[in-house]
């Protein structure tokens, strides 16, 4: 599939029904500074899919890519700090590692964003690592980067995949896109 960030189309976005159910509603800060309208624009290129969010902390990036309500939203800590108690139709709160959640099916899943504490590029390299060995593909939504986090930005440098950096319309932090797995082009749309 052809993906192509839409610039215009990601500011227009309205996600403030989102916003409206988030514990934090004033981090919600507009794209450039905060990800989550960026998120919920990548999430209306699948339908009928399942995406996994990988560090939920208070569920605002869940919230973000659950968006487009066709889509299936797991999100998963190893803490719970509040989200459990967002109720929404198509997000599921799992406190545990996706790696030991033996219900996944792969095949099912489009979109999979990483964004975990402490950001020091150990327990995502192992991630990466795991999700080659499962043979997955689709689009991996990788936060912070930047130089702000060098372990990250490493990382990010280091994949031979297709990437677009959207940090322009993402996290000031950084925001990348791989298509993990080479199935999809990334792209900008040229207004
Ligand atoms: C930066 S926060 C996530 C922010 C969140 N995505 C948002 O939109 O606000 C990082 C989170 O990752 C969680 N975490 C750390 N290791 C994890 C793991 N292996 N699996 C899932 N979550 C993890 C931490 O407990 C923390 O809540």
């Amino acid at each position: 599939m052809k993906i192509k960030i839409n610039k215009f189309k990601v500011k227009s976005l309205n996600i403030d029904h989102l916003k409206d159910l988030a514990i934090d509603p004033s981090h919600w800060f507009d794209c450039g500074t905060c990800e989550y309208k960026l998120y919920a624009y990548i999430s209306t290129f699948f339908n009928d899919t399942t995406i996994l969010d990988v560090g939920t902390r208070t569920g605002g990036s869940a919230l973000a890519l659950s968006y487009n309500e066709s889509n299936h939203v797991i999100s998963y800590d190893l803490e719970e700090h509040g989200a459990s108690n967002i109720k929404k139709d198509n997000v599921v709160w799992k406190i545990q590692d996706f790696r030991n959640d033996n219900t996944l099916d792969y095949s099912k899943i489009s979109i999979i964003m990483i964004d975990v504490d402490p950001h020091d590029g150990v327990q995502e390299s192992e991630m990466f690592k795991f999700l080659e060995e499962m043979g997955w593909k689709g689009i991996l939504i990788l936060d912070d980067i930047t130089n702000i986090w060098p372990s990250i930005k490493k990382l990010w440098n280091d994949f031979d995949y297709p990437k677009l950096d959207v940090t322009e319309v993402g996290h000031f932090s950084g925001t990348g896109i791989v298509s993990f797995g080479g199935i999809h082009e990334l792209s900008w749309e040229i207004e």
